[in-house]
């Protein structure tokens, strides 16, 4: 893996037993392609995990369903670097240290924190600097780029102004990344209330599709997917959300064009839009359940994928970790 190719990162949370299609079509999927011609780190982010409560051996079993089902949409372990957070101690340790250059009311603002603390009793501090914590993810590997999602802007706007204000404090340390979002797809809706984004955590699962569930469950959601009261299939998030949305998810799974779906459909109802999507996501999400299985069935080569991604990211993060604590002022420990 050469040097000089620029460096990418993102991270997914092991928080369901199986990614959606928003997580797949948002973000996932833009991740295969970059392995070519760029030095790519992916990272189950664990760590992140834990912010809204969660069941040990649930996590355990979901961090490495998260990993599987990575390698099942294409990424190559002998192209790209793939590893659990916690296996590399350097995310916690720079985040400490980020922590104590962001503002508390620069972290008050953080929309995401605001809805998801919104629905929790007592929302934890680990919630409120989980934007810190994924700043440290990204620093640590001085990536420029980081494909995500639209929802993950705010995010990647802090991780910059963290780089910049420490850059300019401490010394010439980080790169500054640039976010990375496929606006065609940066954001697939609830097939049930197409105004909300796709989101594990919506109070109905009516309209979230995983890319692990089984055909009959897809077809089901995706026939009963709210689309509006015309007949007209047309391209207008606006006016018509339910409809473009399927258009979306017809259109990136299969390759064909909006514009194409859109000639091939006309005048033939919203009934058989649905099932020709129903088959598109069924034909597009099979192999992708039949290649988690395969590595599911295989904990200890999934393991070993995971040490090896992982002495790798240890090594780049720990040179990272090791200019950070020079350039603070820590004293270095006798060797
Ligand atoms: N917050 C991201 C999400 O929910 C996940 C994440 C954590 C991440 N660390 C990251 C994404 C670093 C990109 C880079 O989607």
């Amino acid at each position: 893996m050469a040097a000089d190719r620029t460096r990418i990162l993102s991270g997914i949370q092991p928080t369901a037993d199986s990614f959606h299609l928003g997580n797949y079509l948002g973000a996932v999927r833009q991740w295969v392609p970059l392995q070519d011609g760029h030095d790519t780190f992916y990272c189950v982010v664990d760590l992140h995990a834990i912010t809204m409560g969660h069941e040990p051996d649930v996590l355990r079993a979901r961090t490495r369903t998260a990993a599987a089902q990575l390698l099942a949409a294409g990424l190559d372990p002998a192209r790209c670097s793939l590893f659990v957070q916690s296996h590399v101690p350097q995310h916690a340790e720079l985040a400490w240290v980020l922590s104590c250059i962001t503002g508390f009311g620069e972290a008050s603002r953080m929309t995401q924190f605001k809805d998801k603390a919104a629905k929790q009793a007592n929302p934890s501090v680990g919630l409120f600097t989980y934007p810190i914590l994924q700043a440290a993810d990204i620093l640590l590997y001085q990536a420029s780029a980081v494909p995500v999602g639209e929802d993950q802007r705010q995010h990647l706007e802090l991780t910059r102004d963290l780089a910049q204000r420490f850059n300019a404090r401490f010394g010439e340390t980080f790169v500054v990344p640039e976010p990375y979002i496929v606006k065609e797809t940066a954001k697939i809706v609830d097939l049930a209330d197409p105004v909300a984004k796709m989101s594990k955590s919506a109070d109905s699962q009516a309209g979230v599709v995983d890319i692990l569930e089984d055909p009959a469950s897809i077809r089901k959601k995706i026939k009963r997917a709210v689309t509006d009261t015309g007949t007209e299939i047309r391209f207008d998030p606006e006016n018509k959300p339910g409809v473009s949305n399927l258009l979306t998810i017809a259109a990136t799974l299969s390759g064909r064009s909006v514009a194409e779906l859109e000639a091939a459909y006309d005048g033939k109802g919203y009934g058989a839009l649905k099932t020709e999507v129903a088959e598109i996501v069924v034909e597009a999400t099979a192999p992708l359940r039949e290649r988690t299985q395969e590595w599911l069935d295989n904990p200890d080569r999934l393991d070993k994928v995971l040490a090896a991604g992982s002495a790798r990211a240890r090594e780049v993060a720990g040179r990272t970790l090791a200019d950070v604590y020079d350039a603070v002022g820590f004293l270095l420990p006798r060797p």
